[in-house]
């Protein structure tokens, strides 16, 4: 696949740059697609990532000057049917790999108009790909983002995508259950529904990485410039819990957790995700096939992230206390959890653990960045999940909801 052309949707956000920049220096051709939308909900709810983060013309600009290659920048909205369906006939991608959608899961959780516009934004835009891959270059292997937050907690092992049901003395192997908790993991699982039926009816080729909470802030193309950084978000729209455990320790704040912090997800090191995302390109599914890969590598429950950094913490002679609040989000806290996660290192994958430095070197980013930190970002919630109101009318207090953690 090296020399061939990747398209990276979603190539402005927090894994999509990284991403660029790492297929760009395996030999890849890449073409970083965006339409800024994220930049633009940040001025909305009043947030902003802690580590500065250059414009794209300014990124890709500063990659080439490094002599690190071409990585081809385009503006384009994934819900424009048309631009997108230009972008995919004029280029004809080897393989497209797909972060480009409304990711936080309490930002869809704010109102109506918000659960509207991230289905609409995720579900219409992924089937306006479906449709241009299919038109205009149906051998395309399709690399989609999608959540292990479709699953939700069974009582049950979660397996990779599909589970062999035995019913009445009949077999099958279906597509696992899916139970989401909020309107944008919802999102997620109707785009995989209709990602497995373009490959049942049309061919298509895709792999759905069902990914955990991603950490970390820094991978070798990253640390090569400060106009290369990727984002940091901490706050509670669109921050995750270990971001925002970590800028709470680092100003002095409790940790919140919420309820007894039994809640426990799937994690996995930034550096795994572009690994993962280029083993799923190497080795792609055929014509037709729909694979699922659980694209995490540890599990962790919220109350033992926050002793986590708590600890961390106290390596480097530093106080943490940990708070329980009651919990703002429809989910359990104290549940079973066992999600499997074994056919990505089927295929090479080699996992960063949480335990070893990554701690230490987030820590030290936000050490860096601390003069940053908005206060105002690490409050208390203001979505109230079960009703699908917030409790504020307007504009950033609307949204300003620090304290609802995504679990993306
Ligand atoms: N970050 C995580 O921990 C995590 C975990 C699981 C899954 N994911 C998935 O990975 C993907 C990337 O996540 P991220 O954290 O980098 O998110 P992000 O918000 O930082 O990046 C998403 C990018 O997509 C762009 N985008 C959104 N809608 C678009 C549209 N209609 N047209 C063109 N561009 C559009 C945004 O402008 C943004 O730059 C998402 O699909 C997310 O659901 C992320």
């Amino acid at each position: 696949m090296r020399n061939r052309t990747v398209i990276v949707l979603g190539a402005d956000g927090y894994l999509g740059w990284p991403q660029a920049m790492h297929l760009s220096s395996q030999g890849y051709r890449v073409i970083a697609v965006d339409n800024l939308v994220r930049r633009r909900w940040d001025l909305e709810c009043g947030t902003s990532s802690l580590i500065p983060i250059s414009t794209m013309e300014r990124r890709v600009e500063r990659w080439r000057e490094l002599g690190r290659g071409d990585i081809e920048w385009r503006l384009v909205d994934l819900t424009d049917a048309e631009a997108l369906s230009d972008l995919i006939a004029s280029t004809k991608p080897d393989a497209v790999v797909h972060f480009a959608e409304q990711r936080s899961a309490p930002f869809s959780m704010v109102d109506r108009e918000h659960a509207v516009m991230t289905q609409l934004n995720n579900v219409a835009g992924t089937l306006n790909l479906l449709f241009a891959l299919h038109e205009h270059a149906p051998e395309c292997h399709l690399v989609k983002l999608g959540t292990m937050g479709e699953y939700g907690t069974p009582n049950i092992d979660i397996e990779e995508g599909f589970i062999t049901i035995e019913h009445n003395g009949r077999t099958d192997t279906l597509p696992y259950p899916k139970l989401p908790g909020s309107f944008y993991h919802l999102s997620k699982v109707h785009d995989s529904h209709n990602i497995h039926f373009t490959c049942r009816a049309w061919g298509i080729a895709a792999t759905d990485l069902n990914q955990g909470v991603v950490y970390g802030c820094t991978t070798p193309e990253t640390a090569l410039h400060p106009e290369l950084a990727t984002r940091f978000d901490y706050d509670g729209i669109w921050g995750t819990v270990l971001n925002r455990f970590i800028v709470q320790s680092a100003i002095g704040k409790p940790l919140t957790v919420y309820g007894s912090g039994g809640q426990t997800r799937g994690f996995l090191d930034i550096r795994d995700t572009m690994a993962c995302v280029q083993l799923s390109i190497e080795h792609p599914a055929q014509p037709g096939e729909f694979r699922v890969f659980n694209q995490f590598t540890e599990q962790f429950s919220v109350l033992q992230l926050a002793e986590l950094v708590r600890d961390a913490r106290a390596a480097h002679g530093g106080e943490t206390t940990i708070d329980h609040t009651p919990n703002p989000r429809f989910e359990k806290d104290t549940h079973f959890y066992n999600a499997k996660h074994q056919l990505l290192v089927d295929l090479g994958l080699e996992a960063h653990k949480l335990r070893s430095t990554l701690i230490d070197s987030v820590i030290a980013t936000v050490e860096e960045h601390i003069d940053r930190v908005d206060l105002s970002q690490v409050g208390v919630s203001d979505v109230e999940w079960t009703t699908g109101r917030s409790r504020a009318a307007t504009g950033k207090a609307q949204v300003a909801t620090p304290a609802a953690e995504t679990v993306a």
